[in-house]
């Protein structure tokens, strides 16, 4: 069976750094079909929208898609609607990828790359389960408005909604659970209960889709904790599971635990496995065009790919050992370079990761 994939690069580094991915996922002899279309500023520049309807299409006709980046500093001045940004929040929505799956991995040969002490983060290993489709970024209404009453009646007010229904907390919570129980077994759901609403009707449907799952110890922490136990002992965490807004920046943190951010892949699933994955990086358009990015977090993502849209786990084992192969063989891109190992390009890093599947 051909399995269709669409492809899109984006902006900024995006285009190098996943031609080098689908050139990894050309080379392993499946049956794959992958076309390649614009999003991001590249697709506002070309066809006037940062989504454009055929890239949508495309999309959603796919049963993957491969995602480079999106988004350079000249286009901050549009209006939001058009956006880099826009593009992902939009294919998220418009293919309910509600499980966006986050690993911060620290990958042994790059001990060296945390900013925090080695013992601290060596052997570091998490999943971050972020919901993706609901939460304060999609709830409505949002906008500007007159205030109606109070100390600022008559003012200007900038506003958002935050809001979870229980479908929307059960299905990521059914995501994270079972990501637990193929891990250690532990979960911890991170969210804001001793001050919103929100939060708590999030622990109690948490707490009550545990009962499906009694061999996984769910545990609860308040955001704010979460973000200090991060840094003073990220270890003791094994799968969290958060809202949107709070899996956003908590993902960034811990991406940046392994200060390798170069090296990580994500996963944004739908209710029939379809998925996007993007490497946890954004567009660097400051190196873009010069051969300088990164790949691996690219090539890793289609390792993620395979395992979860294609159900070819094999050939991501293949993948993932191909990385480690040539992390190895001491070969660094800038990011990732230190004394002793070896600097190579964004193409020579993909020609590296060829030669290594075996
Ligand atoms: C991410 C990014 C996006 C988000 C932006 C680009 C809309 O920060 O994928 O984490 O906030 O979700
Ligand atoms: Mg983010």
């Amino acid at each position: 069976m051909t399995h269709k994939i669409a492809v899109l690069p984006g902006d900024g580094i995006g285009p190098e750094i996943t031609e080098q991915a689908a050139r990894v996922l050309g080379a392993l002899g499946l049956d794959l079909e992958m076309e390649t279309a614009p999003v991001g500023g590249a697709a506002y520049d070309a066809h006037g929208h940062p989504l454009p309807p055929a890239t949508l299409d495309l999309a959603k006709n796919s049963s993957a898609i491969l995602f480079g980046a999106v988004g350079d500093w000249k286009y901050d001045s549009l209006p939001r609607e058009f956006r880099p940004e826009q593009a992902i929040l939009g294919l998220r929505k418009a293919l309910g990828l509600f499980a966006n799956l986050r690993p911060a991995i620290l990958y042994p040969q790059l001990a060296n790359a945390s900013s925090l002490k080695p013992e601290v983060v060596s052997g570091l290993d998490i999943l971050i389960v972020r919901e993706l489709t609901g939460d304060i970024y999609f709830g409505q209404p949002r906008g500007v408005r007159e205030v109606a009453e109070g100390s600022f009646k008559g003012e200007r007010q900038g506003f958002d909604t935050m809001h979870y229904a229980e479908t929307e907390v059960r299905r990521i919570g059914h995501v994270a659970f079972q990501a637990a129980q193929k891990r250690s077994k532990r979960l911890c759901s991170v969210d804001k209960a001793n001050v919103l609403e929100t939060s708590q009707f999030w622990r109690d449907i948490m707490i009550d889709t545990a009962r499906e799952y009694p061999d996984v110890e769910l545990t609860h922490m308040y955001v704010d904790n979460a973000a200090m136990q991060l840094v003073r002992a990220p270890k003791e965490f094994d799968v969290i599971v958060t809202g949107n807004l709070f899996g956003d920046i908590l993902s960034d943190e811990a991406a940046m635990l392994t200060g390798s951010i170069g090296m990580l892949p994500s996963a944004s699933l739908n209710a029939s496995n379809q998925g996007l994955y993007e490497p946890s990086h954004g567009s660097a358009p400051d190196i873009a065009g010069k051969n300088l990015a990164n790949p691996l977090a690219t090539i890793l993502s289609a390792a993620m790919l395979l395992r979860y849209s294609l159900n070819e786990a094999a050939q991501a084992d293949r993948i993932e050992r191909a990385v480690q192969a040539v992390l190895e063989q001491g070969l660094r891109t800038a990011d990732i370079h230190e004394a002793g190992t070896k600097l190579v390009s964004t193409s020579a890093m993909g020609d590296a990761v060829l030669k290594a599947l075996k």
